[in-house]
């Protein structure tokens, strides 16, 4: 039997765009397209650019759902490199449409910059973004305790973090003291709670770290002008995206940073300040887990991590330093070197079980090619035992030493085949012992930066 039911469309305020009206829909309708999330396996870098901008080609709309301006995701399409710290990969593709949902904290300055250097590459925005009304915003204040709260700390207690305000900006969020997104449509509010907020920080900024106070006048002129150009892009994002799904839209989570970065299931303290994992895509976005089809994982082929913290594969100091000019393995974000090693099955096993991820997409293989042996890290050996389980408690890990398989490597270049068929012999095995050692299908194989350089199985 059809039954109607009607769903209201996105809330509208002055300063926010008017979304669809309110439409009846019949349970016939809701034909069934994917909702899949992509989430990294590891600390971050693992690839998710490439990946998603792979994926995208496929869905309506891509979501961002967590973090903020920390994410650094590259994208390479012919000659032109694109790197994406807030908006979806999704934008580089013309008939995509792109949501930033509530579980992001956002930066309204690099957040205009982003929309700037699309446009200078003819990458028009404009009524294919949309923002949520509950996102937190990352205010300079926020930017600068990050900063100097790093700058002081001993250099063994430092996070390493990206700069970006992120941790302040959460912490006000869960203190219940944030700015969000629709309180830039009520100027009254949003100088209320900006000086109350800007005193606070000064006084913390004095008091604890000796550094200037801000003008709470001119961040409040700053941001009245972000108000009027974010304006336009604002909607109510939880009901668009369960309209698109009720109306069989294709939709693609886009995670930022990592499984072990995950405030909860990372190595804490040495993680960003967001639930990184699936979970989150529901919380910020607003959509119910029942609505997801898919979980897909991402991981490099070897292991790399930006910022402080355990890193049980981590290569030897010299050796790493090659590995790394040879892969090039220095931030998207703030250009740091980053820290690489062996694959870490037992890293990557732990981001299956807390994701409940479907399948995997294994990332530069191609950068494995010219190594004559391979190591896969298939268990951590503790107090003289070889424990099972990935412990996330950083200094139980910081005390893992990881126990090795030693593979032949193929000896021979990756980056033009674009079959598996074509792999070369040792290249899959390589795969195959990964995929069963982690217990998930590895369904993309990515063998270089471009668009097609990429093993669909
Ligand atoms: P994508 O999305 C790798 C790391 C920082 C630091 C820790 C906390 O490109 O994978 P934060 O600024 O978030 O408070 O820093 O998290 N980090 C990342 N590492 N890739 C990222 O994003 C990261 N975002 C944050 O280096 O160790
Ligand atoms: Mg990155």
């Amino acid at each position: 039997m059809t039954r109607p039911f009607v769903v209201c469309g996105p809330g509208t305020g002055l300063l926010f765009k008017a979304g669809p009206a309110s439409r009846v829909y019949t349970r016939e309708m809701e034909a069934k397209m994917a909702v899949r999330i992509l989430v990294g396996a590891a600390w971050g870098d693992e690839g998710k650019g490439k990946i998603v901008d792979f994926l995208s080609e496929q869905a309506d709309i891509v979501v961002r759902f967590q973090g903020g301006a920390n994410a650094g995701h590259t994208v390479q399409i012919g000659e032109q490199e694109y790197i994406l710290h807030l908006i979806p990969v999704g934008i580089l593709r013309p008939d995509k449409t792109c949501v930033i949902g509530n579980g992001t904290v956002i930066d309204p300055e690099a957040l205009m910059e982003e929309i700037e250097m699309l446009g200078s590459h003819g990458i028009d925005v404009e009524g294919r973004l949309f923002i949520s009304h509950n996102a937190h915003l990352i205010m300079p204040y926020h930017k600068l305790i990050d900063r100097v709260g790093e700058e002081q700390r001993q250099e063994e207690e430092r996070i390493g973090t990206t700069g970006r305000g992120i941790g302040p900006a959460y912490a006000d969020k869960a203190a219940r003291k944030g700015i969000r997104i629709v309180d830039l449509h009520d100027h009254g509010v949003l100088k209320e709670k900006l000086q109350r907020n800007i005193e606070e920080a000064n006084r913390i900024l004095d008091a604890i770290y000796q550094a200037e106070a801000f003008d709470a006048d001119r961040i409040i002129e700053e941001y009245l002008a972000f108000a009027r150009q974010i304006g336009p892009y604002v909607i109510n994002t939880s009901e668009y995206l369960n309209d698109a799904i009720d109306d069989g839209k294709e939709i693609l989570f886009e995670g930022s940073q990592g499984t072990l970065l995950d405030v909860d299931h990372g190595t804490y303290p040495y993680v960003t300040s967001s639930n990184t994992t699936t979970g989150a895509a529901c919380m910020g976005a607003g959509v119910g887990p029942t609505r997801i089809d898919e979980v897909i994982g991402v991981a490099k082929a070897y292991t790399t991590r930006v910022g402080n913290g355990p890193f049980p594969t981590e290569f030897p100091s010299r050796w790493g330093d090659e590995f790394r000019r040879m892969a090039g393995e220095f931030g998207a974000t703030t250009g740091r070197p980053r820290r690489c090693g062996w694959f870490d099955a037992m890293v990557v096993r732990y981001a299956v079980m807390v994701n409940g991820i479907d399948s995997l997409a294994l990332a530069r293989l191609d950068t494995l090619d010219s190594l004559q042996t391979l190591r896969l890290c298939v268990g951590y050996r503790l107090n003289g035992d070889v424990i099972p389980h990935l412990p996330n408690d950083a200094n139980v890990l910081a005390r893992c030493e990881p126990v090795y398989e030693e593979m032949e490597g193929w000896d021979r270049p990756t980056g033009h085949i674009r079959t598996w068929s074509e792999l070369p012999v040792k290249a899959r095995a390589y795969i195959e012992r990964v995929a069963e050692l982690v217990k998930t299908d590895v369904k993309i194989i990515s063998v270089g930066s471009h668009r097609d350089a990429t093993i669909f199985l």
